[in-house]
């Protein structure tokens, strides 16, 4: 861990132009709460990532992505690729989500084509692992999670380069929130596989995702090896998600 915690907003299909002034009151919060050792980022959809992302720019929050193809032009009608995205000076991408993977059959073999595309074109992958409800009640979430990660990661990318987020399936958008002893030892064993392909392991920062909110925040932040998290329903909200970055600050400050 690098002392550094990352929040990510996941605002997932919400958002219209109108969603202009939710970026600006975070940003007006984030400068407020002055967070040195807080990094906060907002993936808005594609059809505002470049308004979003203009009135991030020169302010204290990122911005990135929700998806991206794995080829950087051609005929994917629909797609967006990694270049179009970094060509906005977004610095994220959201990539192997549950949703995908369930919505749009993502393997993980096809998010790591995606990752590696990623990276090459200068943008920092997010790359989402999680278990589904069934997995974790027949006892094989660590097994699966663990391939997940292997599965994803591009051969040959560097730590420095990705970021990973657990997001137990069963957890997003439920209100149901995995247990800290649950989050705990899912996030050991991803670090201690991250060790076994890395050098420096402890720098690749593990959010934890689902159900993340403003009142349980700072127990799950607290967690060794939780060095973040990836919000989606709390993040449209801008006090709850500033008082996410605010319990971040507050356990690393
Ligand atoms: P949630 O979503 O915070 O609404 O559970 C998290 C995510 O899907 O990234």
């Amino acid at each position: 861990m690098s002392g550094l915690k990352l929040i990510v907003g996941n605002w997932k299909m919400n958002g219209s132009l109108a969603h202009k002034d939710l970026a600006q009151e975070i940003i007006a919060g984030v400068k407020e709460l002055g967070a040195e050792n807080v990094e906060a980022a907002i993936c808005p959809p594609f059809t505002i990532l470049g308004l979003i992302g203009a009135v991030c720019q020169g302010t204290k929050v990122e911005f990135g992505a929700q998806d991206c193809h794995f080829e950087n032009s051609g005929a994917h009608t629909g797609d967006i690729s990694s270049v179009m995205i970094k060509e906005l000076e977004a610095k994220y991408v959201i990539l192997g989500h549950s949703e995908r993977r369930a919505n749009h059959n993502e393997t993980s073999e096809l998010v790591a084509k995606k990752a590696k595309a990623a990276i090459a074109n200068g943008l920092k992958p997010i790359i989402c692992v999680g278990e589904t409800e069934a997995q974790r009640l027949s006892g094989s979430a660590i097994e699966v999670v663990l391939k997940q990660v292997e599965e994803s990661l591009p051969q040959d990318c560097k730590d420095s380069e990705i970021v990973i987020a657990y997001e137990p399936v069963w957890a997003i958008g439920t209100g149901r929130v995995a247990s800290v002893d649950d989050i705990d030892e899912m996030h050991n064993a991803i670090r201690a596989k991250l060790s076994t392909i890395f050098s420096s392991s402890q720098i690749i920062p593990l959010l934890y995702g689902g159900s993340v909110n403003a009142g349980n925040s700072a127990e799950i932040l607290k967690i060794s090896n939780v060095d973040g998290a990836l919000v989606g329903g709390a993040s449209l909200k801008a006090p709850d998600f500033l008082q996410i970055i605010k319990s971040a600050k507050n356990i690393v400050g």
